[in-house]
């Protein structure tokens, strides 16, 4: 499958050309502890190692295509306090790549200064490109390995030409494939299971915090970390889009919005539901949540490939435009930014809020969250359903369509 991936990849760029990716480090915690490690996911993409400090070189050459992987051999000391790793065989059989083509990362700078220099032109002919995963740099942050390698290069090469490729790699990742849609729906499946244990013991009395701990314990049962921050929030702090305090106390009355998800084997879910504290809706949250419900319902019978994500986000925003006529919160169309003050969904994959060509119709094979909200600040409430759908030729299937969202079905469930 990366041997697949690599040559898909290889199509886009310059024939004589380099391409690097790096998997990372996980960032300094403390003097002797560190942060998890989060792979680099386009390098992931490409060689299915997830594993610090391994280098994927590419070379597409006058004359030939290779792909190398460069990392840490086994360190016999390293393997009594932190485990093992990968040896070079099961790096190379992982990622495709020829067992004689994995090398110690070591030698990574004086292998590509030989490639870029003279001696090595002839197995792989002229290289004038060199395309990295660069990112924007973030003010304040350390420069990322790309970065720092992409000046290294122009220092010593000032004529090879630095390229960019994030829009190579975004366009790939949209599509996903069968083994990436099942690692989803795997990740949706646990989101489920800690979404209903969260419900059977949500009431007043008890803390967003405690249904933060509900939703982890199964989690951690299932081998799943938090996606992302999970928001638990009552009342008005759901009007808050990325609240994670999840201090307060449950008040009766209230609604209670969570957003989280499970990421298991690097794929994330990404769901919101919101519920009525003490099992109940009052008529007013009914009618808010029946608005938003059914601008989530009716996007996904919309939703269909060639959409572009402009012509998405209007679909939903004027559906909410109606609704909040209706209940009296607006007169006019531009008012509802008050209300509703983010976009309708976004691709999903190996990142929360996945690499996409936004700009481009929505392909068949892309999965996306659809997660329209309503946020009235000074009525205590907010509400957002968030549920992640595969883009297929003639529509989209709903693979979260199992957690509940009809109010009669929460009701019922929280009844119990
Ligand atoms: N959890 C962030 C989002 O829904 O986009
Ligand atoms: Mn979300
Ligand atoms: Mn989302």
């Amino acid at each position: 499958m990366f041997n697949q991936r690599r040559e898909q990849y290889l199509k886009f760029v310059n024939q004589g050309s380099i391409s690097l990716l790096f998997s990372g480090l996980a960032p300094q915690r403390s003097q002797d502890d560190n942060y998890p490690f989060a792979v680099n996911r386009n390098f992931y993409y490409l060689t299915g190692i997830d594993q610090e400090n391994v280098v994927c070189l590419m070379i597409k050459g006058e004359t030939k295509t290779q792909s190398f992987i460069f990392m840490d051999p086994i360190d016999p000391l390293k393997v009594l306090w932190d485990g093992a790793g990968f040896s070079f065989e099961e790096a190379a059989k992982v990622s495709g790549v020829e067992v004689s083509a994995v090398k110690d990362i070591k030698t990574l700078d004086s292998f590509i200064t030989q490639l870029l220099s003279t001696s090595r032109r002839a197995v792989f002919g002229d290289i004038h490109t060199a395309y990295l995963d660069l990112d924007r740099l973030t003010p304040n942050l350390p420069d990322s390995k790309a970065q720092t390698y992409a000046k290294f290069l122009t220092s010593l090469f000032p004529f090879i030409d630095i390229k960019p490729n994030q829009n190579i790699l975004a366009r790939l990742r949209t599509v996903k494939n069968d083994v990436e849609v099942e690692a989803i729906k795997k990740a949706i499946n646990i989101t489920k299971d800690g979404i209903n244990r969260l419900m059977s013991t949500l009431k007043p009395g008890e803390t967003e915090y405690g249904m933060e701990a509900e939703f982890n314990y199964v989690l951690n049962k299932n081998r799943a970390t938090p996606a992302f921050g999970t928001i638990a929030a009552t009342g008005a702090n759901a009007t808050t889009l990325h609240y994670r305090d999840n201090d307060a106390t449950i008040k009766d009355g209230e609604l209670m919005l969570y957003d989280l998800g499970a990421c298991r084997d690097l794929y994330s879910a990404d769901i919101s539901r919101t519920l009525p504290v003490n099992g109940k809706f009052t008529d007013r949250q009914k009618a808010i949540y029946e608005v938003v419900l059914s601008c989530n319902k009716k996007t996904i019978e919309w939703l269909k490939p060639g959409i572009t994500m402009a012509e998405f986000n209007q679909y939903g925003k004027d559906i909410l435009i109606e609704g909040a006529k209706k209940l009296g919160l607006i007169e006019k169309d531009e008012e509802i930014l008050k209300y509703y003050y983010h976009s309708l969904g976004h691709y999903l994959g190996l990142d929360i809020h996945d690499v996409g060509r936004y700009s481009e119709p929505i392909p068949v094979g892309a999965i996306i969250t659809v997660e329209p909200g309503l946020y009235i600040a000074e009525e205590g409430i907010g509400i957002r359903i968030e549920d992640d759908v595969l883009v297929t030729e003639d529509g989209c299937i709903n693979l979260s369509k199992d957690i509940i969202k009809e109010v009669k079905d929460i009701e019922a469930f929280m009844a119990k």
